[in-house]
């Protein structure tokens, strides 16, 4: 929904642009306002200077302070804000360009605020306001680092708000902690309620340890346990409710969604399995080595392992023109051109991007499937061609359209599905041959300028190789000879 927004304005911001630029040349001078070439982007500053405004606003209608009082608590909120963007961009460089997930944190902190600001109004006990709603999406959503950013804001706002309450601002504060540990580990949507009970037990500890330390009396505090309680199921139920519109609107992918996504139920995966059974067991077998290598270089081993079941799903459209699906001795491009067979072969990619757009797929998915053969060369078709004397102009029709992998999920998959496919044509594989095999491919694609667009240095390809290597030496394992067994051999 994000990027349709942003789609909409991008086309006349970039009209308005291209229009400067030809009347600034006309006029003889070169204007260039480089913000307007690549993208348009929100930084993550004007979203803090609205959560900024939004916790003044909030607390200029609650709080009763003296002019100086006004003044200490916008220096105050304004250091607080300046240090968390700070830290942020420190620690979190991937974040700032997430525009998405700059405006997805704003949103929910804002949320919460006006919440509190409302339920403070209307007189309802500060126990229940459920904070910890900001850390379980933020955290599912986005990242556990954010999210704790997040919530120390949300928790000192809280605690100015509710006269400046240290007791408030600890309550707050704990509780997301609690929520952030446990939503980290959320496998599925119903883990969310999980993390409702340990926001109550938490929450019941701290009030009852709070009403002995402040001496509370004692027909204050059986109520206040009990709102605390509530609190905890107010944020489970809160999160529960958002996080599907959430992930839609900002286009966020959880790993939940992803774990969806990898049931063998899924419409689409099952379309692969009956229509191109070939193409499945080779997308279980590609999902096995991504997810593997993703685990050694800081890569989404869940998002590689979706994305790779996924990746071939183009082929349902011609099954039997790819070489995993036929069973005949006759290859259905036999009677065909090399150039119409490129075709073919080319156009899974365009196939997959449309089903997963027509199964609703999300766009990291898709991203995936669109990226995991760059812009490599059909390279059988395409010495085929050579040898029945093409001339250069025909050598485009044998490269995939692009783009070349973007992220290291989309690489380690180009590079899982590329070994896969040439494992199944080892036939007595040694150590030594899947060694070779494997280097030799990461090589010809790295040369190929296949991983130019993507964060990988030569030691993570070196640890994506050996990975793969392991993984293929358990499959072969009872044919692959070790070097050790070689040299025992040899003696
Ligand atoms: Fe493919
Ligand atoms: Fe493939």
């Amino acid at each position: 929904m994000i990027n349709f927004i942003k789609k909409v304005i991008k086309k006349p911001v970039k009209k308005i642009f291209e229009w400067t630029e030809k009347t600034s040349a006309a006029a003889g001078y070169k204007l260039t306002p480089k913000i307007f070439k690549k993208d348009i982007y929100i930084p993550i500053e004007i979203i803090a200077v609205f959560i900024y405004i939004s916790l003044l606003m909030t607390l200029s209608f609650d709080l009763d302070l003296p002019l100086s009082g006004v003044f200490g608590l916008i220096i105050f909120l304004a250091i607080i804000m300046f240090f968390s963007v700070i830290y942020i961009k420190r620690t979190h460089k991937e974040f700032i360009s997430d525009d998405e997930g700059v405006m997805l944190t704003g949103f929910v902190i804002i949320f919460i605020v006006f919440l509190s600001g409302a339920l403070k109004i209307y007189g309802i006990p500060v126990w229940t306001v459920p904070t910890s709603v900001a850390s379980i999406l933020i955290t599912l959503l986005i990242s556990p680092v954010v999210a704790g950013v997040a919530s120390l804001i949300v928790s000192i706002f809280l605690g100015i708000l509710f006269d400046f309450s240290i007791s408030i601002f600890l309550f707050s504060f704990i509780g997301n902690l609690v929520s952030i540990y446990f939503s980290a580990r959320v496998k599925n949507r119903h883990d969310i309620v999980k993390i409702g009970y340990y926001v109550i037990l938490i929450n019941i500890i701290f009030v009852g340890a709070f009403s002995f330390i402040e001496d509370w009396e004692s027909d204050i505090i059986l109520p206040s346990v009990l709102w605390s309680a509530a609190n905890g199921i107010f944020s489970a139920m809160l999160a529960s409710a958002f996080l599907p519109y959430l992930e839609k609107f900002f286009s966020k992918t959880t790993s939940i969604r992803l774990l969806e996504l990898s049931d063998f139920n899924q419409p689409l995966l099952k379309r692969l399995k009956f229509e191109a059974p070939g193409s499945f067991h080779h997308a279980l077998m590609v999902a096995s080595l991504a997810e593997t290598a993703a685990e050694d270089i800081d890569a989404n081993p869940l998002l590689c392992r979706v994305g790779a079941y996924y990746h071939d799903i183009g082929k349902i459209a011609a099954p039997e023109y790819f070489i995993e699906n036929q069973s005949a001795v006759l290859s259905k491009h036999e009677d065909l051109k090399s150039q119409m067979s490129s075709f073919i072969v080319i156009s899974h990619v365009k196939e997959g991007v449309r089903l997963a757009r027509e199964y609703g797929l999300d766009k990291i998915v898709i991203d995936v499937i669109q990226q995991h053969h760059g812009t490599s060369l059909v390279h059988y078709f395409y010495m085929k061609a050579i040898e029945s004397g093409m001339n250069d102009t025909e050598k485009s029709v044998y490269r995939y359209p692009g783009p070349r992998p973007k992220t290291k999920e989309s690489a380690i998959v180009m590079l899982a599905d590329s070994v896969e496919a040439a494992s199944r044509t080892l036939e007595e594989p040694s150590y030594t041959h899947l060694q070779e095999m494997v280097y030799k491919i990461i090589n010809n694609k790295f040369i190929d300028d296949q991983l130019t667009e993507v964060e990988l240095t030569l030691a993570d390809l070196d640890k994506i190789a050996k990975k793969f290597i392991s993984v293929l030496a358990g499959i072969f394992h009872s044919r692959v000879e070790y070097p050790e067994e070689n040299k025992e051999e040899n003696k």
